[in-house]
């Protein structure tokens, strides 16, 4: 779990609700369900979500501990589908954690991490979708290179890109591991790091920064009125779409000057409760992942 989110509470109040319906879109091992478990009453709803089928097969086992939990397996951009067929209208509360998971990096099988040796598979759901290995041996050059400079923002998008292509066909993480190594120039620093070309392939065959413009719309539009969504992201490219959306909710467009209304004055959907909020010294301690992670919370006003 990231301690981020749990020390500061973004559902403090919502979660006094007796009958308040939760949402954690990302479920993963279920650190953020138990602890908002813990807060919700004996009449509140979880629902939990994840795309990947292990996460799910945990979400399960707690569903059938809790009769408070529904487990689902889905993507967060389909939440209000996956809401319409439980019959609920409307939640006061959605999670989103982005990223993968520490089981999912941990796990050589699927193919996440360039440190351990898999097949290069890094589908988040394995039931859908293209696997790394296809996409890798049948993109053209040219796209290659275009997801490692903007997904990962490669530097040496074009050598690593070009050594991909020499090197065909791939199939596990270790062989691709040290093409990416071979590519870089002598003297790089961090040379034998592949951690940007491993996250721009990972985004790309997760389809992660499409997934989270639509994820956050359809969120939003789940929330009753007072009802909040918290977003954790990990990079850069994340966090600037989710400062954007919430700016988009919280903040009237400009109006022609002379007009005797002020911006401020127009009525707007969402009010950026929190954010961006790190991680302290001590949680960092604790979990090195949310070094980097940022939490923003938007509430629904109207
Ligand atoms: C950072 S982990 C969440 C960890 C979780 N908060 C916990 O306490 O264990 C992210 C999880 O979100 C899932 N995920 C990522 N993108 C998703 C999407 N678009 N829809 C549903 N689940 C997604 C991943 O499969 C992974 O299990």
């Amino acid at each position: 779990m990231n301690p981020a989110l749990n020390e500061r509470a973004p559902f403090r109040k919502e979660t006094d609700h007796p009958q308040a319906v939760f949402v954690d879109a990302t479920f993963g091992r279920g650190g953020h369900s138990r602890a908002l478990l813990d807060e919700l009453s004996a009449d509140a709803r979880l629902i939990a979500i994840d795309r990947d089928l292990e996460a799910v097969a945990v979400a399960r086992e707690l569903a059938s501990a809790d009769p408070r939990v529904t487990a689902c397996h889905g993507r967060f951009s389909e939440i209000s589908g996956i809401l319409d067929e439980l019959d609920l209208v409307s939640v006061h509360g959605v999670i989103l954690d982005l990223g993968v998971s520490s089981p999912q990096l941990g796990e050589a099988r699927r193919g996440f991490s360039f440190r351990t040796d898999g097949p290069l598979d890094m589908r988040m759901d394995q039931s859908a979708g293209l696997t790394a290995a296809k996409w890798v041996n049948e993109a053209e050059e040219s796209e290659i290179r275009g997801v490692l400079k903007r997904l990962g923002e490669e530097r040496h998008a074009r050598r690593i890109a070009r050594a991909i292509v020499l090197a065909r066909p791939l199939t596990t993480t270790r062989e691709l591991a040290e093409v990416v190594s071979r590519a870089q120039p002598r003297g790089t620093p961090g040379k034998h790091d592949a951690t940007r070309t491993f996250q721009a392939i990972r985004m790309r065959i997760n389809d992660e920064l499409e997934e989270l413009e639509q994820g956050l719309s359809a969120a939003f539009s789940c929330l009753t009125i007072a009802g909040r969504l918290a977003v954790i992201s990990f990079h850069s490219l994340e966090d600037r779409k989710v400062k954007r959306f919430i700016r988009s909710l919280s903040q009237a467009p400009p109006l022609p000057r002379r007009l005797p209304v002020r911006d401020s004055e127009l009525p707007v959907p969402g009010r950026r409760v929190a954010g961006p909020i790190r991680a302290t010294a001590s949680e960092t301690r604790d979990n090195p992942r949310a070094r980097s992670a940022m939490l923003r919370v938007v509430e629904r006003v109207t």
